[in-house]
């Protein structure tokens, strides 16, 4: 594969390349608390480590003397053509792991050609990131405000931006119990951090009571009482306590783009959100984030992928950390995946060049797995490919 041949003619490459190796050297890159806020995940963590250790449980085959020419591993979900079935997943305040933050991962992204979804808790303002790289795909994951102004204020920028697709936050409508946040005392947005769509939003800072003259560069920007003002206002805007499936159709009104919406554990939960109209669903339990002591999200996939998956899309996120998850989780039932903690790590290890490296890892892994696996094309992927280890004791 190309990224290999580039790696040893160039005799090496300053990252690391191995699961363990890319979380290590996040972790001296970083202080210890914006590792802890990254790598962390809800209560004991269990869950956290179940989403990788499911993973284990499946293994895939060769099919041999078969096409040995490169796949065609491109696809086109909700209208929007990728070069791989892989996204950036929704991460707030990229700042804390490199100060070029969501831009630098925009650049990588459309590099290589895949989708950043942007988080609305991003610490660039979401026109900033779309100018850091005009020629790449993007989606806006949309934390539902307690506010309709800012609600609609958010999604018409999104739109006018070239935002193709809204991916729905379902799962924070109750802040995680992260005990190792808990630990070291830090909550980003407190200190301001992640609100660059809010600080540029005049909706919210008419809410917040602050001027109505957004600076460029917003947070850095505020004084220690407009800090407190703005997190004040955040936390009761953010996000809606309560929604219903109906209430999709009022989203819909908002905005023209495709709607997915990001959470879905359950297969009747499934069945429930493509009945109110949902285009499109990710299976995630958030990385282990918000609910502890709950079943590997890859576990969750088979059950929407049987209950809806011939409808409508199904993704799937939480866990994915190589190029064999990816086909896993596609063989499960998932058009694509997305990666979190991953890409934050390679952010954190090399700002833009550690983004596209984390790509072009998984890139080059899955196109080489899924010639091995006899595949010229993702789609051609399913349950057959997979057999189920006998459980290590
Ligand atoms: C997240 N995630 C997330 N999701 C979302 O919808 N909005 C957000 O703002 C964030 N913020 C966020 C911050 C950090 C530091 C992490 C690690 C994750 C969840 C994210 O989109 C995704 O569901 C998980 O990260 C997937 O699991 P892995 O790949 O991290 O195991």
């Amino acid at each position: 594969g190309g990224y290999q041949s580039a790696v040893f003619a160039a005799g090496g490459s300053p990252f690391p390349f191995t699961v363990e190796g890319l979380v290590e050297a996040a972790r001296e890159a970083l202080p210890s608390r914006t590792f802890a806020y990254i790598a962390g995940g809800a209560g004991r963590e269990r869950t956290v480590a179940a989403n990788e250790e499911a993973f284990a449980r499946w293994g895939l085959t060769y099919r041999i003397l078969r096409d040995g020419r490169p796949a065609d591993t491109s696809c086109t979900i909700l209208d929007t053509p990728m070069s791989l079935p892989v996204m950036l997943a929704p991460a707030g305040v990229a700042e804390l792991a490199h100060p070029e933050a969501e831009k630098a991962a925009a650049e990588a992204a459309a590099a290589v050609g895949v989708v950043q979804v942007l988080s609305s808790a991003s610490s660039t303002p979401l026109e900033e990131v779309a100018r850091a790289a005009p020629e790449g795909r993007r989606w806006f994951q949309f934390a539902w405000p307690d506010d309709g102004s800012l609600a609609r204020s958010l999604l018409e920028r999104a739109e006018k931006a070239g935002y193709t697709a809204v991916v729905l936050q379902g799962d924070c409508h109750v802040a995680g119990w992260r005990t190792r946040e808990l630990d070291t005392g830090f909550f980003p947005f407190g200190r301001g951090h992640g609100l660059g769509n809010y600080l540029s939003d005049p909706r919210f800072r008419e809410l917040a009571g602050l001027s109505q003259e957004p600076s460029p560069e917003p947070a850095r920007a505020l004084g220690p009482a407009e800090v407190r003002a703005a997190a004040v206002a955040w936390n009761r805007y953010y996000t809606r306590p309560a929604l219903a499936p109906g209430d999709l159709e009022l989203l819909r009104s908002w905005t023209d783009l495709p709607l997915a919406v990001k959470g879905v554990c359950r297969a009747d939960e499934a069945v429930r959100l493509r009945d109110a109209g949902a285009d499109a669903l990710i299976v995630s339990n958030h990385g282990g984030r918000q609910l502890d002591s709950g079943p590997a999200a890859l576990d969750c996939l088979p059950l929407v992928a049987e209950a809806v998956g011939d409808q409508i899309p199904v993704l799937f996120d939480s866990g994915v950390r190589t190029g064999t998850d990816v086909l896993i989780a596609l063989a499960l039932g998932a058009s694509a995946v997305m990666i979190g903690r991953p890409w934050l790590y390679g952010l954190a290890t090399g700002g833009r060049a550690g983004v596209e490296h984390v790509l072009r890892c998984l890139e080059t892994e899955f196109t080489g797995a899924l010639t091995l696996t006899g595949h010229q094309r993702p789609d051609s992927l399913s349950p057959a490919d997979l057999t189920l280890l006998p459980a290590i004791p």
